[in-house]
């Protein structure tokens, strides 16, 4: 049987829709929590889910109040390749910056490809990636981005279906679109190293964030069968579980 559509859940503007998506993430924490199980979240980075991190670090302090602690443990979809763990544009520095500081998770509950390890060791390092996902139990709910090109983590056009955590060539439309934080395009990564669509496709939930015009596209496209390499993000239809967290704008196209 075709596994159902992905649920699209349309709000009216960038805010109410982080909104939604944090109180989603904390909701999925505590139910974690509740059976005795520590949450396993999986991570994205970049403009979309800054909003969410930040209402998610507003939940924590609300249930830190309250006496209720969060136990979590985290996994994030990709970084670039090479990249110091302090440059100020690596993943590493944003996920310091916007939620792991703080909520005061401990570094041995954060996980990130690692920007620093040298080329030939990189096939290790990606499997003891998938590897250590496996060990924490899988991941409970996914958050994504959608590029305006389709891709998924860093997964561009071409990614194939049973793709696993792996060093992999950003497109040029990828690095120039964050060519200004790096303070030119020649200063951005030509690689990074990112989990594959079957690492992300094996997430128990998995929710993408899409806000703006930019992303109406893509949008439609990911909905639209069939599932396809040149449309990463339509692989998603394979999944079970997927929720759409969307803006009047991004999803403008996909009704
Ligand atoms: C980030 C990531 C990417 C972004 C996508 C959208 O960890 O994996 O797929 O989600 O490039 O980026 P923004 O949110 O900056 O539009």
């Amino acid at each position: 049987m075709d596994p159902p559509a992905p649920q699209l859940r349309i709000f009216p503007d960038r805010a109410a829709a982080s909104a939604a998506a944090a109180a989603l993430l904390a909701e999925e924490v505590r139910a974690a929590n509740a059976r005795g199980r520590r949450a396993v979240l999986g991570l994205a980075t970049g403009k979309t889910p800054i909003d969410v991190y930040r209402e998610l670090v507003e939940r924590h302090r609300r249930d830190r109040a309250a006496k209720s602690s969060w136990d979590v443990e985290t996994f994030n979809l990709d970084e670039y390749h090479p990249i110091a763990h302090d440059h100020p544009v690596s993943f590493h520095a944003f996920m310091r910056a916007h939620l792991f500081d703080a909520i005061g998770l401990a570094p041995a509950r954060r996980h990130l490809p690692d920007g620093t390890t040298p080329n030939a060791d990189v096939p290790a390092a990606a499997a003891a990636y998938e590897a250590a996902i496996v060990a924490a139990g899988g991941i409970d709910v996914q958050l994504l981005g959608i590029g305006a090109n389709g891709h998924i983590g860093f997964n561009e056009p071409g990614s194939a279906r049973d793709s696993r955590t792996r060093r992999v060539a950003l497109a040029e439309s990828t690095r120039a679109r964050v060519a200004a934080e790096f303070g030119g395009i020649d200063r951005v990564p030509t690689h990074a190293i990112t989990m594959g669509i079957a690492t992300i496709l094996d997430a128990r939930k998995i929710v993408l964030l899409a806000f703006g015009a930019e992303k109406a596209r893509a949008l439609r496209a990911a909905l639209a069968p069939p599932p396809r390499p040149e449309l990463p993000a339509s692989f998603l239809q394979e999944h079970r579980d997927v929720v759409v967290i969307a803006d009047e704008a991004a999803a403008a196209r996909a009704r």
